[in-house]
């Protein structure tokens, strides 16, 4: 079996689908959830599937390495990143090297970067008329949105949509795509 922990911040919606993707996969499992926040809609969604949580303060992940001890406890194989803002610590990167993954809500390496999270990426999509937006899959290094890029999706853009209706879009290519990209990527290692 390979584990896969995912770590998550928000309501937890891509977490969910690849949840849903995995239940009863014969050689890959969820088989952890990490928030830093304690009131994160991932965290209920988790409790529903019993698959156990973790919550991590700043100083823990940056300062030490104990993090690692939890993650080799539950075997973790692969750590898939939905919503979660927090940089990922030089030593995280190092031992999980090309096996740490993030989706962003744009087609990477525009829109991306410090900041440009949430509704704040489709704001400035919109608000620079681009005629398509969609969502980008990569691997996580020390820097904000700039690991190799390993799948892209995209959808048009009508000049009548909003930026919630550029967000609703893309939230439906994360869901569509996310969770066949992880597996195809732990199938590989
Ligand atoms: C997604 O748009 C993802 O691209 C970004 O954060 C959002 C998380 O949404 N990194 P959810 O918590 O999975 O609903």
């Amino acid at each position: 079996m390979k584990h896969i922990a995912i770590f998550a911040t928000g309501g937890g919606s891509n977490a969910q689908k690849i949840i849903e993707h995995f239940e009863n996969h014969e050689t890959i499992k969820v088989s952890l959830i990490i928030s830093n926040k304690k009131t994160a809609g991932v965290l209920e969604k988790a409790a529903v599937k019993n698959i156990p949580t973790l919550i991590i303060n700043r100083e823990e992940f940056y300062q030490t390495e104990n993090i690692i001890l939890k993650l080799d406890a539950f075997q973790i194989d692969f750590i898939v990143l939905a919503g979660f803002l927090w940089l990922m610590p030089t030593y995280m990167v190092k031992i999980y090297a090309k096996k740490v993954v993030n989706i962003h809500p744009a087609l990477l390496p525009k829109y991306g970067g410090k900041g440009m999270y949430g509704m704040n990426v489709h704001r400035a999509v919109h608000a620079a008329k681009e005629a398509e937006s969609g969502m980008t899959i990569h691997y996580v290094n020390e820097h904000y949105d700039e690991g190799g890029i390993i799948f892209q999706a995209k959808c048009s853009l009508l000049l009548t949509d909003s930026p919630d209706d550029i967000a609703n879009k893309v939230l439906q290519l994360e869901h569509r795509y996310y969770p066949p990209v992880i597996e195809s990527l732990i199938l590989e290692i």
